[in-house]
C-alpha cells in the first residue's frame, strides 16, 4: 500500500505513458458527473497506469491532494479503512479507523481517492466507498478492479486494449506509429535493444505481432522484452507457433484473458530454469522487497543464493520483474498479473506453504533485528524501511494466524513492530493484530508476556480502557508465574497510563518510579523512555514543574546519548512545555524548535501539532498574538488532516482554550480570524521553514539523487544537452540519432522526473554542477 503523493505518481511510473486521450477525457468527465468512477478491464490491459496517469493529470483540481492505495496486497477487508487513513497520509496514532471515523476526517477534504486493485475486496469496498461518498462531499473516487462495485452513485468506464493496425494494413512505418500498441512496443524494444526503431522493413512484422497481442499492454511488453534475444520476425514466428496451438479449436481468436495468458506462458517458457523458479518463488512476497529478502526467501538447493541475482537480473531484462530504485536501495516487484501467475506455479509445485515459512522466519527477523536497533541512530531509515515492508509483514502476519505453530513467532513479530505500527499513524491495525494473534496462541509464555504489555500500550493510545483492563489482569496473573523475567514487568507503565487516565496521577507516579528504578540499566529503552515521559506529564499536571522538568530532561539524555530520534521530540516538546509553563520563555522556545527541526524529517504528526500548539501559547505569551493565532491555525490544520485532535490530551486543552481566548482579545475578533485563516493554510514543513529556514543541503542532494538513479547514461547525455538549449533536432544530429528518438529519450526524461518543460530539466542539471 504504497504511499503514492501527486509527484510520487510520477516518479512511480518508471517506464513513459503512451496514449489513451480518449480514456482521459473520459475519466475526468465522468468524475466530474459523478463521484465514483470504476476502470474494469482484464489483468494487464492497462487499468492501473491509466489510473495514474489520470490522477496525475487532474491534480490541479483537487486542492486537498491526490492519493494513492494500493489494495492488491490487502488481504484483509476489514484493514481498508486504516489501509485508506494511511494512504491519505493521516497519521493519527490514537482514532480507531472505521469507514466512520475516516468519514469524519475527509469530511472537508476536496481530494481524489485512487483505490487500486480492488476485486478481492468487493464487499469492503462497497460499504467503504457508500460511506464516504454520502458523507465526504469534495471526495472523488477513482477505482480499478476486474469487476465493478455495483453500488449506488459508481460509474464505471471498460478499459480496452490499445489500438492495433487492422489486418490488412500495408503502410509506412510512420503510419503505423498512429496506432498505441505499435507505439508501447516501439518504446519497450528501444528499452531491451537501444536505438529500435519501428521502419519500413520491421513494420509488418511488429504490427502482426500487436495485432496477435490484442495490443494488451502487459504482453506488449513482455513480447517487446524478448527482442534482446529475437528479432522482430523470429519473435513473431514463435509466437505465431505458440497461439496457432491454442486457437485451434476456438473458432480463430481468442478472448483477451487467455491471449494474455498465452503471452504469459510464452515468456515463462523462454526462462531459464533457475528464472522461473524465482519467478515462482518471487511471487510468495504480497510486494517490493530488496535483494537480500529474495536470496533468504528464495534460495535453496535447486536455486543456489550465488545463482539468485543472475536469475533476478534475468527477470528483469524480460519484463518479469520490475526494479524500482529507492533511496534505500533497490526494490523488486512483481506486477499483479504476473505474480499471480508465479503463485499458480508455485501452488502447483506444491511448494506454496514453505515458502510462506520461509517468508514468515524473513520477515519475522527483520521486524526483530529492526527493534533491536530501533532506539537508536538508525531510527529513522528504519521506520522507513519499515513502510516499505508493512505489506509483506501482514503477509507474514496472516501466514503466524493460519498455522498456530513454532515459538509463537507472530506474538514476536507483533510486539516487534509495535512502534512501527505507532510512528506510520498504524495503532489500529496494530492493535487488530494483536487481538488476533492473542486469542490465536494463548499459551503462557514470553512472548505472550511481552505482547501482552504492547497490545494494552497500543489500546491505552486509544483511550480503550476496556481492552486494556482485561489485558492488564492477565499480564499480572502471569508477572506472577514468570516473577524473574525482565519482560513481566513491562506492564507497569500501562498500568500506570490506565491510571493516569483516571485522573489517578499520584498512584500512576509509584508505580513509573518503581519501574525506572527496576529498568534504569535493562535494555527496554523504549519503556524506560515512554516511563519518563509519562512520569513528566503527570507532574506536570500536578503543577511540579521542576519534576516534569526533571524526567524529560533524563528521556532527551537517554535518547540522545543512543542517538534516538522519535522519543526525543516527544521530550523535547515536554521539556519546551514545562519551560512555557515555568515562564521561561526563551528557553521553552529553543526546546519547540529543536523538536520542530528533529519533527520535520521524522513526522510524527501528533508530536508536530503539540509542538505547534506550545509555540503558540508561547507566542502568547510573548505578545506576538499575530503569530500565535496563525500557529494556531496551522496546528489546526495538522490535526484536523493528519493526526488525531487534541482532546486527546485533556490536560493541554485547557491551556489551548485559555491562550487561544486571551490571543482572540488582543487581536479583536476580527484580525484573530484572519491570521488564523493564514495559518491554517501552511503545512508543518512551510512553519518551519519559516522559523527555521530551509534545510537546503537535503533538499539538493536529494533532487541530484533522483536524477542520478531514475536516468539512464543516455538519458543523462541528453540531459545535458537540453541544458545546454540544444532543440531535439540538434540533439538528434549531436548524438547521431534519429529525431524521434531523442523525442523519446526528453519524453522519458520529463516522466521520470515528473516535470513538464525543458526549462526543469536544464535547472536540474545547472543544480547538479554546482
Ligand atoms: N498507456 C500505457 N502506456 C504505457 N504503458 C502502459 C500503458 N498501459 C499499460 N501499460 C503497461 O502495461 C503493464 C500492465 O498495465 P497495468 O496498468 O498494470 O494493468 P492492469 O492494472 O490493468 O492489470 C504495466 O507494465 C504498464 O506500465
Ligand atoms: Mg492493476
Amino acid at each position: 500500500m504504497a504511499l503514492v503523493s501527486a509527484e510520487g505518481l510520477q516518479e512511480a511510473a518508471v517506464t513513459s505513458f503512451v496514449g489513451r486521450r480518449t480514456e482521459l477525457g473520459e475519466i475526468r468527465r465522468g468524475l466530474s458527473a459523478s463521484r465514483m468512477l470504476t476502470l474494469t478491464g482484464v489483468g494487464g490491459v492497462g487499468k492501473t497506469r491509466l489510473a495514474m496517469r489520470a490522477a496525475w493529470e487532474m491534480r490541479r483540481s483537487f486542492p486537498d491532494g491526490v492519493y494513492w492505495a494500493e489494495l492488491a496486497s490487502l488481504d484483509d477487508g476489514r484493514l481498508l479503512p486504516q489501509s485508506v487513513a494511511t494512504a491519505m497520509a493521516i497519521r493519527d496514532q490514537f482514532t480507531t479507523w472505521t469507514a466512520d471515523t475516516l468519514a469524519d476526517r475527509l469530511r472537508e477534504r476536496r481530494a481524489l481517492l485512487v483505490l487500486d486493485n480492488f476485486e478481492h475486496l468487493l464487499d469492503s469496498c462497497a460499504k467503504l466507498v457508500a460511506t464516504l461518498l454520502t458523507r465526504c462531499p469534495g471526495l472523488r473516487i477513482l477505482g480499478t478492479s476486474r469487476e465493478p462495485l455495483r453500488t449506488q452513485g459508481e460509474r464505471v468506464l471498460p478499459v480496452l486494449a490499445l489500438g492495433v493496425p487492422p489486418d490488412d494494413m500495408r503502410c509506412p512505418a510512420q503510419e503505423l506509429r498512429r496506432f498505441e500498441a505499435i507505439r508501447l512496443f516501439e518504446d519497450r524494444a528501444a528499452a531491451a535493444v537501444p536505438h529500435f526503431e519501428v521502419d519500413d522493413r520491421n513494420g509488418p512484422a511488429v504490427a502482426r505481432l500487436c495485432r496477435r497481442l490484442d495490443g494488451i499492454p502487459l504482453a506488449v511488453e513482455l513480447a517487446a522484452a524478448s527482442l534482446r534475444v529475437l528479432s522482430p520476425d523470429d519473435l513473431l514466428r514463435r509466437l505465431d507457433d505458440r497461439f496457432r496451438v491454442l486457437i485451434s479449436g476456438n473458432r480463430g481468436s481468442l478472448p483477451r484473458h487467455q491471449t494474455l495468458r498465452a503471452s504469459i506462458d510464452w515468456s515463462f517458457a523462454l526462462c531459464t530454469e533457475h528464472e522461473r523458479a524465482l519467478w515462482a518463488r518471487m511471487s510468495i512476497f504480497a510486494a517490493s522487497c530488496d535483494v537480500a529478502a529474495v536470496e533468504a526467501v528464495c534460495a535453496d538447493a535447486a536455486l543456489p543464493q550465488g545463482d539468485i541475482l543472475t536469475a533476478l537480473t534475468g527477470l528483469v531484462d524480460k519484463s518479469i520483474v520490475i526494479r524500482d530504485a529507492r533511496e534505500t536501495g533497490a526494490c523488486y516487484r512483481l506486477l499483479e498479473t504476473i505474480r499471480q501467475y508465479g503463485r499458480e506455479v508455485l501452488h502447483t509445485a506444491g511448494q506454496e506453504q514453505e515458502l510462506r515459512k520461509r517468508h514468515r522466519d524473513w520477515y519475522v527477523k527483520f521486524a526483530e533485528e529492526t527493534r533491536r536497533r530501533w532506539f537508536g541512530p538508525a531510527q529513522l531509515d528504519l521506520a522507513q524501511q519499515a513502510r516499505l515492508n508493512d505489506a509483506n509483514v501482514r503477509a507474514a502476519l496472516d501466514f503466524c494466524l493460519a498455522v498456530s505453530d513454532e515459538s509463537h513467532q507472530g506474538l514476536r513479530l507483533a510486539d516487534a513492530y509495535r512502534d512501527l505500527w505507532r510512528v506510520g499513524g498504524l495503532t489500529s491495525e496494530g492493535r487488530s493484530w494483536f487481538a488476533r494473534l492473542l486469542d490465536n496462541d494463548v499459551e503462557p509464555s514470553v512472548p505472550r508476556i511481552r505482547a501482552l504489555a504492547s497490545a494494552s500500550y497500543l489500546a491505552l493510545m486509544q483511550n480503550d480502557l476496556a481492552t486494556a483492563k482485561g489485558i492488564l489482569e492477565e499480564s499480572r496473573k502471569l508477572a506472577e508465574d514468570f516473577g524473574q523475567e525482565q519482560s513481566a514487568t513491562l506492564y507497569q507503565v500501562c498500568e500506570a497510563v490506565a491510571a493516569m487516565q483516571k485522573h489517578d496521577f499520584s498512584n500512576a507516579i509509584v508505580l513509573l518510579e518503581e519501574f525506572v528504578a527496576r529498568h534504569q540499566d535493562s535494555d527496554e529503552l523504549d519503556w524506560l523512555a515512554s516511563a519518563l515521559l509519562n512520569l513528566g506529564i503527570c507532574h506536570s499536571v500536578l503543577g511540579d514543574g521542576e519534576r516534569a522538568m526533571a524526567n524529560w530532561t533524563k528521556m532527551r539524555d537517554l535518547c540522545v546519548h543512543h542517538g534516538e530520534t522519535w522519543r526525543r521530540t516527544w521530550a523535547l516538546w515536554g521539556l519546551g512545555f514545562a519551560a512555557w509553563r515555568e515562564g521561561d520563555w526563551d528557553r521553552a522556545e529553543a526546546f519547540e524548535l529543536q523538536c520542530m527541526d528533529a519533527q520535520r524529517v521524522f513526522d510524527d504528526t501528533t508530536c508536530a501539532a503539540n509542538c505547534l500548539e506550545t509555540m503558540s501559547w508561547i507566542a502568547a505569551s510573548t505578545e506576538r498574538s499575530e503569530q500565535a493565532a496563525q500557529l494556531a491555525g496551522a496546528a489546526h490544520t495538522l490535526r484536523r488532516d493528519r493526526s488525531g485532535p487534541l482532546s486527546q490530551f485533556p490536560f493541554l486543552t485547557e491551556y489551548q482554550d485559555r491562550t487561544q481566548a486571551q490571543v482572540r482579545q488582543s487581536l479583536g475578533e476580527e484580525r484573530y480570524a484572519r491570521a488564523f485563516k493564514k495559518g491554517t493554510h501552511l503545512t508543518f514543513d512551510q512553519v518551519t521553514t519559516q522559523l527555521l529556514g530551509e534545510p537546503a543541503a537535503r533538499r539538493k542532494s536529494d533532487r541530484e539523487g533522483t536524477a542520478e538513479h531514475l536516468l539512464t547514461k543516455r538519458e543523462q547525455e541528453v540531459a545535458d544537452l537540453v541544458a545546454q538549449g540544444m532543440s531535439n533536432k540538434q540533439i538528434a544530429e549531436t548524438l547521431v540519432i534519429s529525431q524521434h528518438t531523442a523525442e523519446t529519450h526528453v519524453e522519458h526524461i520529463l516522466t521520470k522526473l515528473g516535470f513538464t518543460s525543458r526549462s526543469q530539466i536544464a535547472a536540474l542539471v545547472a543544480q547538479g554542477k554546482k
